[in-house]
């Protein structure tokens, strides 16, 4: 390492690219709590320089005047910035920007999970040529530590399982429906209104933002990097108050839940609504917040829970990154960097095993269980309770939970039940974890 970049007295120099509500987060706790840091790590750290759009803009009262630039290579480039925070969002012109600071000899934290997730494979690798750090704590999670936690308390561990609630606003939807008998559409104006979900909500419920999170944890946790493009996404949209209310009598709770699991010779990493049985701690998880569940070899299953989003918890992911990298200027520690190389043999969803609740609309008429049974039957599929929930206008609402199948069998028995005349449609088909 460089003696010349990393000055082994004086202040450590922070610089950060965006200072919208995390950042303003960041700075606040910078500043108020700078003796308490420097008292920590043996060094103050110095605010340098903050990269901004639009310098004019009010940013939670702080006096930033003196930082404020619009020049975001004055953050990158400066030769006192050791470390540079990322909060931009998004790709471009985040990837750039940490590239160059990383070409600038500058430790990275970032809060941004899309980049990390779309690039982080680049990233990395430009970071370990040039002997320096990326910290991404605050892109899973908000506040909750996940990323170090796994990485250091848990390092003695093979992870064979993280399944996590890692999108606030549609757990926050999902409560809303399940325990006040809300429509889809009647939580997801709520929690606009309470500023959860954005105005476009595209991102939360179809469950993009997820699937960034869970590529990102497998990325970290398992041996090899995770392509976007190999998690499988599936948002909340589609789900109805008679599946929250099934779901309930059968002793379940839709969960919005990300997976990422460790199988002979491949991994599993998908993102969808899940039943979840209501004794497993993940089914208590409600509103807005966060949790995430890890199985190690060694410790059996450990939960993690809390805020996963706003200013102030996700500061202290951020500015947690940053003390950690502060401590370890010259030499980072191996345990908590990352050499991950290549991308990870992802299963595709049609070879996933699992339980699956199937909710059809049929014609009231002898035979149509015994056409639901042959259709299984033919696929090699168990089913373990199937139950008629009613009749209006000559329909019949019936619901069934299969044992545990491949998705592609369960697919083509469903196709297969779709082309009978008795069956009028498949409603909404369902995955079960028992999360064992
Ligand atoms: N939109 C995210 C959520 C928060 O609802 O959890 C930022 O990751």
């Amino acid at each position: 390492m460089d003696q010349t970049k990393f000055p082994s007295e004086g202040p450590i120099g922070i610089g950060l690219l965006g200072c919208g509500t995390v950042g303003s987060g960041v700075v606040k706790l910078l500043l108020s709590h700078a003796e308490d840091y420097a008292h920590r790590i043996g060094r103050p750290l110095a605010l340098r320089k903050v990269a901004v759009r639009d310098a004019a803009r009010g940013r939670e009262g702080l006096d930033l005047a003196h930082h404020l630039t619009t020049d975001h290579h004055a953050v990158t480039r400066d030769p006192a910035t050791q470390i540079v925070v990322e909060l931009m969002g998004g790709v471009d012109p985040a990837k750039r920007l940490i590239l160059d600071a990383i070409a600038h000899g500058k430790h990275i934290v970032t809060a941004n999970k899309e980049v990390i997730a779309r690039h982080g494979d680049e990233i990395y690798a430009a970071a370990r040529e040039a002997g320096v750090a990326v910290f991404i704590e605050g892109t899973v999670g908000g506040g909750i530590p996940i990323i170090m936690p796994l990485k250091a308390s848990l390092a003695a561990n093979r992870i064979r399982q993280i399944a996590g609630i890692i999108n606030g606003t549609t757990n926050y939807i999902l409560t809303m429906m399940s325990q006040h008998g809300q429509g889809l559409d009647e939580a997801l104006l709520e929690a606009q209104r309470l500023g959860y979900a954005e105005a476009d909500p595209t991102a939360d419920v179809e469950a993009y933002d997820a699937a960034f999170k869970i590529a990102i944890l497998a990325s970290t946790f398992f041996s090899h990097r995770v392509r976007i493009e190999d998690v499988y996404r599936e948002g909340i949209t589609h789900l109805t108050a008679a599946d929250i209310q099934y779901a309930r009598e059968l002793g379940y709770v839709i969960k919005l839940l990300g997976v990422a699991r460790r199988e002979e010779g491949h991994l599993q990493v998908r993102v969808h609504p899940t039943m979840v049985p209501r004794t497993h701690p993940l089914a208590h998880i409600n509103g807005v917040m966060n949790a995430i569940a890890v199985q190690g070899d060694a410790v059996g299953e450990v939960m993690f829970s809390g805020p996963g989003a706003g200013m102030m918890p996700t500061a202290s992911a951020v500015l947690g990154d940053v003390l950690n990298i502060a401590a370890n200027l010259e030499a980072p520690n191996p345990l908590i960097t990352c050499s991950h190389e290549g991308a990870g043999d992802v299963a595709p969803i049609d070879e996933l095993e699992t339980q699956f609740y199937i909710r059809l609309i049929a014609h009231d008429k002898p035979g149509v269980i015994g056409t639901i049974g042959q259709s299984c039957g033919q696929f090699g599929i168990s089913i373990l309770s199937m139950v008629q929930k009613g009749e209006q206008h000559g329909l019949a609402e019936i619901v069934l939970v299969t044992h545990r199948v491949k998705e592609k069998h369960m697919r083509a028995a469903l196709a297969d039940m779709a082309d009978h005349p008795t069956i009028q449609s498949i409603a909404s088909v369902i995955r079960v974890e028992g999360l064992k």
